[in-house]
């Protein structure tokens, strides 16, 4: 059986404070969208768990979290598990786009399906939960306002496919590195952080004050971005390093790209793609 595992864009995330176990209190919207990796998931007729990933960056052992998540499941519902997952990367990894969480939540998914356990997505939250903060969200397969460390995760509808274009450096940002530096990081004069408001909400996210201290580079990109006729909107995802452009129209996305390239570097990684809800 084949499944998607969805990129997340994170259209607003503020943090609310930091917690005595070192995690952050947010609320954040979370949509999914429109780029995927692949799992193919089977049942083997005897052997071990086998996992094989084309993305040779990737650990394919036990603290891959796909490996973590099947696992987990098996585990806790006293299965053998004797399956074979084949992971077809297409997120890139440190972007701020839930890449892991989501291939670890389609695991679950996945084997709840295979095994016809029939799950409550309550249930299977609980186990995400356990591998990573981001990893509820993806179980419930739609936008959600998140809260808590990520782990309180209320779906809504969100009926608005809205048109992106995806910009990532070579490089990746380490997310407790974003998280550490959140108290005392400053705003750089000059650089756009204000909620940018739309029908559907705003674009806003806490995380761009301490990533562009370090990551100047992200702050020039989004404020490029801003000035650009095909953007409305441009914001920071997660804790990056993936910027994103809402556009006006999908058409948009080839000629702003183009022009992307050509004033940052053919080294980015640009991906079109859209919200959904
Ligand atoms: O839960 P996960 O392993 O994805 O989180 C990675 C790191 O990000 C945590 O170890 C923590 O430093 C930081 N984090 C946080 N508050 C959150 C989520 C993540 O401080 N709500």
């Amino acid at each position: 059986m084949e499944f998607h595992a969805p990129a997340k864009i994170n259209l607003s995330l503020r943090v609310l404070g930091r917690r005595a176990d070192g995690f952050h209190d947010l609320e954040s919207l979370m949509c999914p969208v429109s780029v995927f990796d692949t799992l193919e998931v089977t049942r083997r007729v005897e052997g071990e768990l086998e996992f094989v990933c084309d993305d040779a960056t990737l650990p394919v052992g036990d603290d891959n979290l796909v490996v973590r998540a099947a696992r987990l499941f098996c585990g806790a519902r006293g299965i053998e598990p004797r399956v074979s997952i084949k992971l077809t990367k297409r997120i890139p990894h440190g972007a701020g786009l839930g890449g892991g969480s989501s291939d670890a939540a389609t695991t679950l998914l996945a084997l709840d399906r295979l095994f016809e356990t029939r799950l409550s997505r309550v249930t299977l939250a609980a186990m995400a939960a356990e591998l990573g903060s981001d990893v509820p969200f993806f179980i419930y397969e739609s936008a959600a306002m998140i809260r808590g460390r990520g782990e309180r995760v209320e779906p809504v509808a969100f009926p608005h496919a809205l048109p992106l274009l995806l910009i990532k450096p070579p490089f990746g940002v380490p997310t407790p590195w974003a998280y550490s530096r959140w108290k005392d990081a400053c705003e750089i004069p000059g650089v756009p952080y204000a909620a940018q408001a739309f029908p559907w909400g705003e674009l806003v996210n806490d995380l761009e004050r301490p990533v562009f201290e370090k990551y100047i580079f992200l702050a020039d990109v989004k404020r490029w971005l801003l000035a650009q006729p095909e953007a409305t909107g441009a914001l920071m995802s997660g804790s990056g390093a993936t910027v994103f452009a809402v556009l006006r129209s999908k058409e948009d996305a080839v000629s702003l790209g183009e022009r992307v390239a050509r004033e940052f570097g053919a080294d980015l990684w640009l991906c079109a793609c859209e919200t959904v809800g």
